[in-house]
């Protein structure tokens, strides 16, 4: 219960604050990211492919919480698989926005129902099978939106999901025009 009042506020608040735009290197968010993640992962071994993430602008909190969980998603669904691999890395960047993927070979989920997973308390996988609230995705669509970029899933039952989002890059300074 106390998770699910925590996803909420946190929701409720991605809604209301003002977006405080400053050079955010992803990299370091995931170096951090990792670390706090590390109790899930416990003695699991997981392989993690971090590559060529870029500067982005955006508010720093809003988007740890947003890769935050990817990651997290990332590492639960693939917890049943042997060799879990994880890759985060960038597509490149297209008019002033990067591309950045998270990939996983874990549980995957039908595409049928792609449309339904960044809705409120939307969920593929049964609590059973996979513990959660469904607001995680949710909120890391709001984030991106408010950053004034796009994301969408893919996934194959038993192969595995990558979720794609786009995300303004930093500019080198001097660079810019006002
Ligand atoms: N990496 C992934 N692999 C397979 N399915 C995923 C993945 N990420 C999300 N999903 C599917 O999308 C649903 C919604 O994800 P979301 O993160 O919003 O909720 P959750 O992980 O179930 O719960 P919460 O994040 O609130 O603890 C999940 O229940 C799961 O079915
Ligand atoms: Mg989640």
């Amino acid at each position: 219960m106390n998770t699910l009042i925590d996803d909420l506020l946190s929701l409720a608040r991605t809604g209301m604050v003002e977006v405080k735009f400053e050079r955010v290197p992803l990299v370091e968010l995931v170096d951090e990211i990792k670390g706090e993640l590390a109790p899930q992962i416990d003695t699991r071994k997981i392989e993690w492919v971090v590559s060529g993430l870029p500067v982005v602008e955006g508010e720093r909190s809003l988007l740890r919480i947003a890769l935050f969980n990817l990651l997290a998603n990332a590492v639960k669904y693939t917890r049943k698989v042997e060799n879990a691999r994880i890759e985060i890395g960038s597509g490149g960047t297209r008019d002033g926005f990067a591309e950045i993927y998270v990939r996983d070979n874990g549980a995957g989920f039908d595409m049928m129902y792609a449309d339904k997973l960044f809705g409120v308390f939307q969920r593929l996988h049964s609590e059973r099978e996979f513990e959660g609230t469904g607001v995680g995705l949710a909120l890391v669509q709001r984030i991106v939106l408010r950053h004034g970029g796009t994301i969408r899933a893919h996934g194959e039952p038993g192969k595995g999901a990558e979720f794609s989002f786009t995300l303004r890059v930093g500019e080198e300074s001097g660079a810019r025009v006002d």
